[in-house]
């Protein structure tokens, strides 16, 4: 009997050990786990706890967002609606005021694309789709410029209003002094040289300089809580925009360095003129077929990536590792603009500067694509294609039709 009782006891206490035991544990995992401090003789920045999360290379799965996110209802959003609202944000048209809900379910539908075709199992295959956000090396996060006055992350993209975007950057950074002394206040007085010079902008690509091994870290916790944006356009018009702007009108830099390259390869013309100014006299200047024989031509790659200028979206802005809060339109520029910068709470004292001059218009596509052979716009199309699918563009049928 007695006997009896006590290895009883004996149980109890061991279960009880054991059940202590494996609670510091646990405990112990969670308090190592969560949170820590970046030592302050690390670096200049101030001291300050940074949530690590338990997967840290699970952004997607961050569902807490700051007070800058959207967060559409999408509870609300019904079938008919998301329809309504992808016709607005692929094609060219202009129409009228949209409310306060059309552009949150605009938002809502935009993003949801991004999502859906970042899953695994998606019908969607690209490079680095998989990558995790670590292993993108840094020189690739060159283009995610941050902001850390109002916590912005915006990711600029050639071609789609970045002039514009990276003056908004400067002004909300306050990088930049005027003439007299204080920050610019004004987009538009900004020279548009200016906001291209790099040392203005604090991109991911230099958080390895500043803050050394602590910028991984200070990358995810930027990411998990800032308001991301991009703004995007249709592909085939931004490569036409490309075209334009880079060797439609003399630019001796690009002219040198891809012009000549495109000439000799595709207009058999061995010995290009020296300068775009002598080809210009000559007569001389690549096709806008001679541009996608380059974009196709597998040596082109071989050299160096894409300039950014004609690199795809996917690549420069890693639509499937950081998940965008704000997916704006160069097609719906101005209400896209006016909606970012009523969420971003900046409304009131910055307007984005009116739409520029002769801007590329889809219904130009055909006849630009003219000269280009069938085989090379599918070609193109496949070269392109996530771009189109991640950002809701249809493929141009009409391109495509003998
Ligand atoms: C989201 O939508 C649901 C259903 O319509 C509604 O009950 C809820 O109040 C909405 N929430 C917000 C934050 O608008
Ligand atoms: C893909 O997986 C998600 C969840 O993992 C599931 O909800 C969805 O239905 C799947 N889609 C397809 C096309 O199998
Ligand atoms: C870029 O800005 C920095 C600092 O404002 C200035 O020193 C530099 O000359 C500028 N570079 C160009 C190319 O304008
Ligand atoms: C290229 O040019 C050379 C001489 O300039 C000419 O002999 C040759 O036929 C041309 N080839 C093509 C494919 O036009
Ligand atoms: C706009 O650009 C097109 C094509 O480059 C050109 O034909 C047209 O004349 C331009 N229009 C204006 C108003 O500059
Ligand atoms: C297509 O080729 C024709 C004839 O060579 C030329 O007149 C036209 O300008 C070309 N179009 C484009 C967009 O390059």
């Amino acid at each position: 009997m007695k006997m009896g009782i006590l290895r009883q006891l004996q149980c109890f206490l061991l279960m009880g050990t054991m059940f202590i035991v494996v609670a510091i544990i646990i405990y112990w995992d969670d308090v190592t786990k969560r949170t820590f401090y970046i030592p302050s003789a690390m670096s200049p920045l101030p001291v300050f706890p940074i949530q690590v999360l338990e997967t840290p290379l699970d952004l997607k799965s961050s569902s807490d967002q700051s007070r800058w996110s959207v967060k559409p209802n999408q509870t609300t959003l019904t079938t008919a609606q998301k329809y309504i609202l992808k016709d607005q944000g692929s094609n060219n048209q202009i129409f009228g005021q949209s409310s306060p809900t059309d552009l949150k379910v605009r938002q809502a539908y935009r993003t949801d694309i991004v999502k859906e075709l970042c899953l695994a199992n998606s019908s969607l295959n690209f490079p680095g789709k998989f990558k995790s956000f670590e292993k993108i090396p840094s020189h690739a996060l060159d283009h995610l410029i941050v902001d850390d006055r109002h916590g912005v992350i915006y990711c600029f993209v050639p071609k789609v209003a970045c002039t514009n975007w990276k003056r908004i950057m400067i002004v909300l950074s306050q990088n930049l002094k005027a003439p007299d002394g204080t920050p610019y206040r004004d987009p538009l007085a900004i020279p548009s040289y200016m906001s291209h010079n790099a040392t203005l902008h604090l991109t991911f690509n230099r958080f390895w300089r500043r803050f050394g091994r602590a910028s991984r870290r200070l990358m995810h916790h930027k990411l998990k809580t800032y308001t991301k944006f991009i703004f995007v356009r249709d592909p085939f018009v931004r490569l036409i925009s490309a075209f334009r702007n880079k060797f439609d009108q003399p630019n001796e830099d690009f002219y040198r360095q891809f012009g000549t390259v495109m000439l000799q390869r595709y207009a058999n013309i061995s010995k290009p003129p020296g300068s775009a100014q002598e080809a210009l006299a000559a007569g001389i200047r690549p096709s806008f077929q001679n541009f996608v024989k380059y974009l196709l031509d597998s040596r082109t790659e071989m050299k160096e990536p894409f300039n950014e200028h004609w690199r795809q979206v996917y690549r420069l802005c890693h639509p499937c590792q950081i998940e965008y809060d704000f997916i704006g339109k160069l097609e719906t520029l101005d209400e896209d603009a006016e909606h970012l910068l009523r969420i971003l709470g900046m409304d009131e004292q910055i307007r984005f500067p009116p739409g520029y001059r002769n801007r590329t218009a889809a219904k130009w596509e055909r006849d630009w694509f003219a000269n280009v052979s069938l085989a090379d716009r599918t070609k193109l199309y496949n070269l392109y294609e996530p771009d189109f699918r991640l950002f809701g563009y249809d493929k141009p049928e009409t391109l495509y039709q003998k």
